[in-house]
Parts: structure tokens; C-alpha cells; sequence
């Protein structure tokens, strides 16, 4: 079923169109692959904000048509409570991409339609890559992320998708999943947006009051101190700074705080110079989890 939506009830106002089947979306996406048109695509779950947008401003300008799908994932949420109480709010997103271009379809299928009626992840082998920080932590969560991304590929059949640094573990679990499944798609790492304080913009930090995003600086300060140390001071004596500065805002709770060396994503605690490293950060504020990551040579 094809639906087109007015948001807003202005005479010149264009529709957008959002489509809630894989088998509308192939039939509307037919024409354009026909004539070998460019396909940009920027999977999310929604509850968008200028982090989301980025990826689909840089999607519009490379590509001929985006789509972007809006699916809340129940197989990547580990923990029932964050699958109840993540954000939905569809109406209000498709006004948000429409307000950046009414060119842009929608794609929000229902769970029986992306996975086929059987809502299960399946089980991969991303080695050392999915098992640290994201991967030890919430267990199941790439099988997840890897099975609906690779469904939503299969739907969508992009030329280009869009996936931010700010889930940087998860932005190469799927240049792997390509590879495995030799899916004929490039991926397109999109830098972190953030707020003007630092603040790594994210669907979750809707929960957060006024002053607990202003607790939640707490993750971007420790982040850029690290940065800012790496080159003179030790992995051990960083990551002491940081429990540290946890143990004196006691309402932030530390779940990790890693460094990995970009390649393999294996936490390390001894430099080697001929490698590039990121610091890697989950934590806990008002029941509200927060994850963010910085490149630190
Ligand atoms: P979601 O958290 O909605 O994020 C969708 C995409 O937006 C991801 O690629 C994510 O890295 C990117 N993104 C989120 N916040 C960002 C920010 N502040 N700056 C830059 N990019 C940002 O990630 C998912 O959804 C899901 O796991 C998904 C891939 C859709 C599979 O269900």
C-alpha cells in the first residue's frame, strides 16, 4: 500500500511519500534503477534529530533519490525497557524530512513485513570486531543490527548508505556485513554531530531534562581530555582520569571507557605509534544510556 501523507494542510504544500511495504518500495523504486540512477540510503529508528539529517543532507547531495526508513528494531534491543521506552514519532519525523526535502521517501515497515513474519536475529561472526565495548555489553545487539540492516539493504537495494561515527563500532560491523554478504553497496562514514556545548546529538538524549544534558557533558569532557593527553600520558593513567572524574559526578554511571586501535577495535592499554586510536565511552544518566567515541591521534 502506498500512502502519501500532507503533514501540514498548506494548498502548496507537496506531498511526501512514505511506504510501508518492501513490495511498494521495490515497485516505487523500480523506474530509478531502470534508468541506473544513484539509490542513497539512511537506515535509523527514528525520533530524528540534526544527526540524522546530516546523513540524509549528504545522501541528497550524492544520490538521485533517498530513502530513509524509520524502524525501531525489537532484535537489536537487548534490554526490553530501552525497546518500550525508545521514542516513536512518526508524524513529527516525516515533518522534519520534509521540511529538508520532500523528495526524500519515507520507508517504515511494520516487523512482519521487513523480517517476513519470523522477528529473530541471525547469528554472525564479526570476530574480535563485535566483541568489545557494544558487543560485550549488549550481548546480541550486532546479531540485531547486522540482520535488519541487512534486510532493510535487501529491500532498499542502495547504491550509497549512510552511517554515522557516532556508533562507530556499529559503522564497521556493516562495511563487514557488505563484505560477508558481498551486498553491491558503499558505505559512507558521516562525522559525529553535536550539539554547540559537544553534546553527541542522540534520539535517547530526549529523555534527558535540562540539567541532566548539561550532566551528560560529562562523556565529551572526559572524551577530549583523553585526546588532549594521549600523546604525553599513558592508556592506564587515562583511564584512571576517567574513573576519576565519574567517581566525582556520581550521577553519571560509568558502564566502559576504552581504547581501541581503529583497526581491529580491540581495547588496548599500550600505545603503539605506527597505529590510529579512538576512545570509546558508554554511560548511564538518569536510566537514560549514552554512548559517543572521539579519534584521538
Ligand atoms: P539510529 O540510532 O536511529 O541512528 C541512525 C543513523 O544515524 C546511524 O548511522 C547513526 O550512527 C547515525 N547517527 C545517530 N546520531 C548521530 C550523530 N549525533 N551524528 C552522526 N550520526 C548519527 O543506528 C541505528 O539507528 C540503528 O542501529 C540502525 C542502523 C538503523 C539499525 O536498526
Amino acid at each position: 500500500m502506498q500512502i502519501a501523507v500532507n503533514i501540514l494542510i498548506l494548498p502548496d504544500f507537496k506531498a511526501m511519500t512514505i511506504l510501508q511495504t518492501k513490495e511498494d518500495l521495490q515497485q516505487y523504486l523500480g523506474p530509478y534503477k531502470q534508468a541506473n540512477k544513484c539509490i542513497g540510503f539512511v537506515p535509523t529508528m527514528g525520533a530524528l534529530h540534526q544527526g540524522h539529517l546530516s546523513l540524509a543532507s549528504r545522501a541528497l547531495e550524492e544520490c538521485a533519490l533517498v530513502v530513509v526508513s524509520i524502524f525501531v528494531n525489537p532484535t537489536q534491543f537487548n534490554n526490553p525497557e530501552d525497546l518500550e521506552k525508545y521514542p516513536r514519532q512518526l508524524a513529527q519525523d516525516v515533518a522534519i524530512l520534509s521540511a529538508l526535502n520532500t523528495d526524500i521517501v519515507v520507508f517504515s515497515p511494520t516487523s512482519e513485513n521487513i523480517y517476513a513474519g519470523q522477528v529473530k536475529a541471525r547469528q554472525y561472526d564479526f570476530g574480535d570486531l563485535g566483541s568489545f565495548m557494544e558487543g560485550l555489553h549488549r550481548p546480541g545487539h550486532f546479531d540485531g543490527v547486522a540482520t535488519v540492516v541487512s534486510l532493510l539493504f535487501d529491500a532498499v537495494t542502495p547504491d550509497r548508505a549512510y552511517f554515522g561515527e557516532k556508533d562507530y563500532q556499529q559503522l564497521r560491523i556493516v562495511e563487514t556485513l557488505v563484505a560477508i554478504e558481498k551486498q553491491p553497496v558503499i558505505i559512507v562514514p558521516c562525522a559525529i554531530a553535536r550539539n554547540v556545548e559537544g553534546l553527541a546529538l542522540s534520539s535517547r538524549n530526549q529523555r534527558l531534562n535540562v540539567l541532566q544534558r548539561q550532566q551528560a557533558l560529562l562523556l565529551i569532557q572526559v572524551l577530549r581530555d583523553a585526546r588532549k593527553n594521549f600523546g604525553t600520558t599513558s592508556i592506564e593513567a587515562i583511564k584512571k582520569q576517567v574513573f576519576t572524574a565519574f567517581e566525582n559526578n556520581p550521577e553519571c554511571t560509568l558502564e566502559y571507557f576504552e581504547i581501541a586501535d581503529v583497526v581491529s577495535l580491540v581495547p588496548r592499554n599500550t600505545k603503539d605509534p605506527k597505529k590510529k586510536y579512538r576512545a570509546f565511552i558508554a554511560a548511564h544518566i538518569a536510566g537514560v544510556r549514552l554512548i559517543d567515541n572521539i579519534e584521538l591521534n
